[in-house]
């Protein structure tokens, strides 16, 4: 079955909205993994504008299933990650400005520093994700750097603006992950899917995981964090 890992940078942005303790992200993630989930994914971004660095601490300290932290490729942060050893890094571009990541890491236009990071983070024990869009170049220039993982941006996919190019967009990813597996990698996909597009993302073959946040810490405000949880599982079942 396709494996579901849970972001929960956003319970962390509710929290930072108030500066105070609740809702408490490292709760979350007890809660996400109690649901069913296989992995929690948090992103230890450069203004940490949700989720700190004691969070990641935490969380290292708190998770049973595995850690997959989000981050750029920025010195002091691939330090931490090496301190920290999550179980997995998801190299992401990253702009100050965006209001979430936006399209994915151009690892061909940063080879170096993108290779560097990844030697570093697999020299600690740290498995490396590159977070990439779905075309063939980056998923080659993933290979020459190192990556034994990539996670396809679906964020085109499901932005959409029409069934027509929706369905294009879904074409696209599913023979980026057919290319990539016979490369020989892990393939991942994620960014906006939801309980309504996820359904056909979970049905690409040879798909690994889905990393999915702001959907379901959306609907967990309505229907509480473990039926959400439990509901996207079963989705993607
Ligand atoms: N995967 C990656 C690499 C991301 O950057 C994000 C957004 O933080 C997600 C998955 C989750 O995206 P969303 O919050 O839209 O589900």
């Amino acid at each position: 079955m396709v494996k579901l890992g849970v972001n929960i940078d956003h319970v962390a942005t509710l929290r930072e909205a108030r500066k105070t303790r609740v809702p408490d992200p490292i709760e979350a993630a007890r809660i996400c993994e109690k649901a069913g989930c296989d992995s929690i994914v948090a992103h230890l971004r450069e203004d940490r504008r949700h989720i700190k660095d004691d969070d990641m601490v935490a969380l290292r300290k708190s998770v049973k299933t595995l850690l997959n932290m989000e981050m750029s490729i920025a010195g002091d942060i691939v330090a931490f990650a090496c301190k920290l050893k999550p179980d997995q890094a998801t190299l992401v571009p990253e702009r100050r400005q965006e209001v979430t990541t936006e399209g994915g890491l151009d690892v061909k236009g940063n080879f170096s520093r993108v290779k560097k990071a990844v030697s570093k983070l697999e020299d600690r024990g740290i498995r490396v994700s590159l977070f990439i869009n779905p075309v063939r170049h980056q998923i080659d220039a993933s290979i020459s750097a190192g990556a034994r993982i990539i996670e396809l941006h679906t964020g085109e996919y499901a932005n959409a603006l029409s069934a027509a190019s929706a369905k294009r967009e879904l074409t696209i990813i599913r023979d980026a992950t057919a290319y990539a597996l016979t490369r020989g990698l892990e393939v991942n996909a994620g960014h906006g899917l939801d309980y309504n597009n996820v359904k056909d993302i979970a049905k690409i073959k040879g798909m690994h995981e889905l990393n999915i946040g702001h959907s379901i810490i959306s609907r967990s405000i309505f229907f509480g964090l473990y039926a959400s949880v439990i509901e996207m599982k079963g989705i993607i079942r």
